[in-house]
């Protein structure tokens, strides 16, 4: 088994920002309920852009990040909700993007958690030789799956994408990830496809394509499960919660965090939050902060990072990561 690196990093986000203030044009909120409840402040928001235009935005900064050529890249995946077609899959799109005609592409759909999932899958291709050079986005467009009349979603969500170039390496990088998933909580979290439509079956009402979401539920789930998948990750390495100098979580919402925070009798300040900048950017928000605390210099070589995501599914995940770029 070859030990992997994360090299690089890069994200992309939509240039027109939306501030809560304007929220209040649609529905019945204001920007006092939404930075209380949530922390969020402002998010991004397409202006035609979509997932696969975030995703290659993101691929190339961590591309030019890793100081290596499209060329070298054998693995492209996306973690997405929002692809921009159902076939060809947004890493192919991704691949045509970025010029990287020597890669093996497809997307994974594990909602929130999908960037921990890829990541994982990236893990395991190049840990086991499968693959040497991988690049894992996660990207989601989730303006054009918010119902805009719903106050109870579409405050929370924004568009963006992340990514990072992870490669074998001698040193240690990526050291251990925990995923796990419950379909029996599909119905917290969700977004329909198209109905089935076909000369042989009745027509049924057209499913409106929107997310819904049971607010305080996904709250308690998130903040039920995020502690025992860290505590499980920790338990199968030889590190304890003291060693960690970051906890990076998904961007979901500020009173998540610090709920899991107090849970886990963690200060607060161990938490990396760009949520009042960027909003619930589902697949987006780990990759997207991974990048920021990188460029601002936060990361230092040696320092342990815990990754964690949840989301719907519901699925769940995180990853232990030893910054060694
Ligand atoms: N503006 C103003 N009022 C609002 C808004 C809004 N945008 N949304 C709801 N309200 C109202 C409600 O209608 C309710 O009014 P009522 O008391 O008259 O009925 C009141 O505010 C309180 O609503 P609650 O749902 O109880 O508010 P809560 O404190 O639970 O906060 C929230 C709601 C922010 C959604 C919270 O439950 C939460 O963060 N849940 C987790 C959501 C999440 O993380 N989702 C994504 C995770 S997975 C993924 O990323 C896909």
């Amino acid at each position: 088994m070859y030990e992997v690196q994360i090299m690089g990093t890069g994200s992309f986000v939509p240039e027109q920002i939306i501030k809560n203030d304007c929220l209040s044009n649609f529905v019945d909120t204001n920007d006092e309920w939404i930075s209380s409840r949530t922390g969020i402040k402002e998010r991004r928001i397409s202006s035609g852009e979509n997932t696969s235009d975030l995703a290659i935005g993101a691929a190339k900064e961590a591309i030019e990040d890793a100081n290596i050529t499209a060329d070298e890249i054998d693995l492209i995946v996306v973690a997405t909700t929002t692809p921009d077609f159902f076939m060809p899959s947004t890493a192919c799109l991704v691949q045509k993007g970025i010029e990287a005609y020597n890669a093996t592409c497809f997307d994974i759909s594990a909602a929130c958690t999908g960037f921990i999932y890829a990541l994982n899958v990236g893990f395991q291709f190049v840990r086991s030789g499968q693959s040497k050079t991988a690049l894992i986005i996660g990207a989601d467009t989730n303006s054009k799956i918010i119902d805009w009349s719903d106050r109870n979603t579409c405050v929370l969500f924004g568009d963006g994408a992340g990514a990072v170039v992870l490669r074998r390496s001698d040193e240690k990088g990526i050291i251990h990830i925990d995923t796990g998933s419950d379909g029996r909580g599909d119905e917290l979290l969700f977004c329909p496809g198209v109905n089935v439509k076909n000369p042989f079956v009745e027509e049924l009402d057209e499913k409106k394509q929107f997310m819904h979401m049971n607010g305080k539920e996904v709250f308690r789930f998130s903040t039920t499960v995020v502690p025992q998948t860290i505590e499980k990750l920790l338990k199968k390495s030889s590190y304890s919660i003291d060693d960690i100098k970051y906890f990076l979580l998904h961007q979901a919402n500020a009173r998540i965090m610090e709920a899991v925070a107090k849970k886990m009798n963690i200060d607060t300040k161990k938490f990396y939050k760009n949520i009042h900048n960027y909003g619930n950017t589902s697949a987006g928000t780990i990759p997207i902060a991974l990048n920021e605390m990188d460029k601002g210099g936060l990361l230092k070589k040696k320092d342990l990072l815990v990754l964690a995501g949840f989301g719907g599914g519901l699925t769940w995940g995180s990853a232990l990561v030893q910054w060694n770029k």
